[in-house]
């Protein structure tokens, strides 16, 4: 559904974005994560055809942006990051002017404002203007005007930025019903955690360059190559436990921790089950509490990723 190829975008001698190549197919919930100048910003502008890059290929839905802009236009909704909404308009003639812009007509254009009204939830909304709405609902009536033409495909510039902790979660929620309702979502932010477990896709970019592609268990091995888990036998066992453990050929290292209220092993690189650590156990007489891999801090993940730190 998207595609790009080389994607270049120059400004003087910045390169805003470098040869990025990417793909999505239909139903992919795709983060786009990258901190402040990125690049993500350009490559929505780019694939919503209204950036030129300075050389490379997209495509979407099929259609290059290079001659099929009017298709590509009509088969998206483009959320920008900002967006000015007009003084002294209600929500529904907000959203009535924008149902009209693409030639939705007559009551077919009634119906269409409440159901993107109800989809986002501004239902109770639709008799105030614009200009009283809260940030976070104000994101959402932008998230509803780029429903308006039922667009198979969604580029969502930073929906969540500027919400607090609650409207967040309520954005995330209505991005997970866009996606069982299988449309095709490109989705940004600077956060992995925020988009992590939305998004069945992950790209992280960097000054332009994308630095991975892939899904999020993948970006978390990048970073840790080894497992690590944590085993608890009862308090006053867990020492015996761990010299035990350090004999096992398949384990790098072990250790207490939290007072001797667990151990901590790594295992070798190459190793990439820990299935056989409660087994060996329960054969050399202990009896397992607790046994858990250690989950790993995404925001450790995408820092890793763009520091390179892979270990
Ligand atoms: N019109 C422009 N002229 C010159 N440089 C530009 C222009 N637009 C963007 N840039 C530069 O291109 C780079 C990428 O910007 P972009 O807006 O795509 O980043 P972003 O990932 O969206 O960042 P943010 O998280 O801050 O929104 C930045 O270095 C920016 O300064
Ligand atoms: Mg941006």
């Amino acid at each position: 559904m998207i595609e790009t190829r080389d994607l270049t975008k120059k400004y003087g001698d910045l390169y805003a974005l470098e040869r990025l190549t990417l793909k999505l197919e239909k139903g992919d919930v795709f983060g786009f994560i990258g901190p402040n100048g990125a690049g993500k910003t350009t490559t929505m502008r780019i694939l919503a055809t209204l950036l030129n890059p300075s050389w490379g290929e997209a495509s979407v839905c099929g259609y290059s942006i290079y001659t099929g802009s009017k298709e590509i236009r009509r088969s998206i909704g483009y959320m920008p990051d900002f967006f000015g909404v007009y003084d002294d308009m209600k929500v529904t003639e907000y959203l009535e002017f924008f149902a009209a812009a693409y030639r939705i007509k007559g009551p077919e254009r009634r119906k269409k404002v409440d159901q993107v009204l109800e989809l986002v939830d501004l239902g109770y909304k639709r008799d105030a203007l614009v200009t009283s709405l809260s940030r976070g609902m104000t994101q959402r009536l932008g998230l509803a005007r780029v429903l308006l033409h039922d667009p198979q495909v969604l580029l969502l510039d930073e929906p969540a930025s500027g919400l607090d902790p609650r409207a967040r979660i309520e954005m995330r929620e209505l991005i997970k019903e866009l996606r069982s309702m299988n449309k095709t979502i490109m989705v940004s932010s600077h956060i992995l955690p925020e988009l992590a477990d939305i998004c069945n896709k992950i790209g992280i970019i960097e000054r332009g360059k994308l630095l991975f592609n892939g899904t999020t268990d993948e970006a978390i091995r990048q970073v840790r190559q080894k497992r690590v888990y944590l085993i608890s036998v009862g308090a006053d066992q867990n020492e015996r436990a761990a010299k035990k453990l350090s004999s096992f050929s398949e384990i790098e290292s072990v250790g207490l921790e939290a007072e001797g209220t667990r151990v901590r092993a790594t295992l070798r690189d190459g190793v990439d089950d820990g299935g056989f650590i409660p087994e060996r156990l329960l054969q050399e007489g202990f009896r397992l509490r607790s046994f858990n891999e250690e989950e790993i801090d995404l925001e450790d993940v995408f820092l890793g990723i763009t520091k390179g730190i892979t270990n």
